[in-house]
């Protein structure tokens, strides 16, 4: 049976997502340094210093940063990010999760956000979900990012969860990978092309039904 679920928040509970791939796109543009939404698969999930660093190798040319400058970059990002979220609110909760969340609710299985961003709390709290969560992951304790299993081990840990008997949702490749790192169930929100590892995979958050999860649970 499941004894946690564990949620990514980016791109499966809002769309916010997006807004990250603006506002890395517009640092890029700054820089010199162009992509598009291919490229932006490769940075789902990945921590704002880490995506700064992935950017800075497509474009291929040692602009000889120091790590002042670079923490200056995420900044300007972050400041330009939390001006795109300022506005966020419950009618920005994707198709299909409150339904999810209630279901989950009601079996009496405890939620938690799993998610990279130190911007995760305020969101939560802008799209008044908080009555869900039992515990939100503290992106800056956490010491190694998507792909890296920590992040759900954490929140696992937190409820005294085995691995084996956790279902992690997410949108990401990277966060695909850190959930089958964990050993946990994953649930994959997108495309084929990046998600096929998860176990079970659906196109749109509409898609992402309860009793079909608990269903496919092995
Ligand atoms: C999530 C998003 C990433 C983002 C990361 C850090 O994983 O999917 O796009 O870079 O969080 O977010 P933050 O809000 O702390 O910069
Ligand atoms: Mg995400």
């Amino acid at each position: 049976t499941i004894k946690a679920f564990i949620f990514d928040l980016d791109g499966v509970i809002t769309d916010t997502a997006e807004y990250h791939f603006q506002a890395w796109k517009a640092l890029g543009e700054e820089l010199g340094i162009s992509f598009g939404r291919d490229f932006n698969e490769q940075l789902k999930g990945v921590s704002r210093e880490e995506s700064l660093e992935r950017i800075l190798a497509l474009g291929d040319r040692d602009l000889g940063l120091s790590e002042e400058e670079k923490a200056a970059l995420c900044a300007k990002k972050n400041d330009h990010y939390k001006q795109l979220i300022e506005g966020i609110s419950p009618k920005d909760i994707l198709p299909g999760i409150e339904d999810l969340l209630k279901d989950v609710k009601a079996a009496g299985i405890p939620m938690a956000i799993g998610s990279a961003s130190r911007n995760a709390p305020a969101i939560i709290e802008k799209l008044e979900l908080n009555g869900y969560f039992d515990y939100i992951v503290d992106a800056g304790k956490v010491t190694k990012g998507k792909p890296d299993p920590e992040t759900f081990t954490v929140a696992a840990d937190h409820f005294g969860a085995d691995y084996g008997s956790c279902v992690g949702v997410e949108d990401a490749h990277a966060g695909i990978e850190a959930l089958k790192a964990a050993g946990m169930f994953a649930v994959g929100v997108g495309s084929e092309e990046s998600l096929g590892k998860a176990d079970y995979r659906v196109d749109s958050t509409e898609q992402l039904k309860f009793d079909a999860i608990v269903q496919r649970f092995v």
